[in-house]
């Protein structure tokens, strides 16, 4: 495994983040998929996939708890590029036993509850959409938490037992905003409220300034790592 990561940063050597998809996704056709929230980050690296024809699968998690400014750009994408997003469910039986017997927020009980909700609608679902794959893209940023800022751009993910490449890994907020900009790419309109990571409506909240990136994400849960289970860091 060490010898292919090692390829792959040999690939993506001085490469812009566009080029080192394709130089991946060249060296791995239709084994790689990328992983989009609609946030932010991730409709850059959408934009570089659909707008340079790049042969990767695109997928999104729709947990079923989403805003729905987050449905509304899903749809703008679609309109924009004419290309698929796949979208994955949680498995309705996993749903239905959950709400039935927890009842729809039992994720505010407990880190517990918390965590098993997220197994159940995100989890689980990304285990299925990354069967299949080599390389799993993915739009993180180092300045985004403290567990993010040294991760390598291309790492083993020892939980899915997949290559990950956070190709836009160092860029700066501004960077994705004016990126963005630039390319008058649809994007999600509670970024310009003070969201900077958005996730499920219900675990989801603006950020006042100065706060760290991640606060807005399951904010009454105190000294716990602010993580779902979809990203170990
Ligand atoms: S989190 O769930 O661990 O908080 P975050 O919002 O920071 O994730 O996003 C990091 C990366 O995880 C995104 O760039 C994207 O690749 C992936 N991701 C997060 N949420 C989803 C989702 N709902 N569907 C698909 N990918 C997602
Ligand atoms: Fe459930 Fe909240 Fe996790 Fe979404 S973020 S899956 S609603 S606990």
């Amino acid at each position: 495994m060490q010898q292919k990561i090692s390829h792959i940063n040999e690939l993506i050597k001085g490469k812009s983040p566009e080029e080192a998809l394709l130089a991946i996704a060249t060296t791995f056709p239709n084994k790689v998929v990328f992983s989009s929230s609609l946030g932010y980050e991730d409709q850059v690296i959408t934009h570089f996939i659909f707008s340079k024809n790049l042969p990767i699968t695109i997928f999104t998690l729709d947990t079923g708890r989403l805003y729905n400014e987050t449905y509304s750009v899903l749809q703008s994408t679609l309109e924009r590029y004419k290309k698929p997003i796949k979208v994955f469910y949680p498995q309705t039986t996993g749903v239905e036993k959950l709400v039935s017997e927890k009842g729809p927020i039992s994720f505010y009980e407990s880190v517990e509850n918390r965590k098993e909700c997220c197994f159940i609608r995100k989890v689980e679902p990304l285990q299925r959409a990354l069967q299949g794959y080599d390389v799993w893209i993915t739009g993180i940023r180092a300045e985004q938490s403290d567990g993010r800022k040294d991760i390598p751009a291309v790492e083993w993910d020892e939980a899915n037992k997949i290559i990950k490449f956070h190709p836009i890994l160092s860029w700066t907020l501004d960077e994705v905003k004016n990126y963005i900009a630039k390319h008058n790419i649809p994007y999600n309109p509670l970024h310009d409220k003070g969201f900077v990571s958005i996730g499920c409506a219900p675990c989801t909240r603006a950020v006042k300034a100065g706060e760290n990136f991640r606060a807005g994400r399951w904010w009454w849960e105190e000294n716990n790592k602010k993580e779902c289970g979809l990203h170990s860091n």
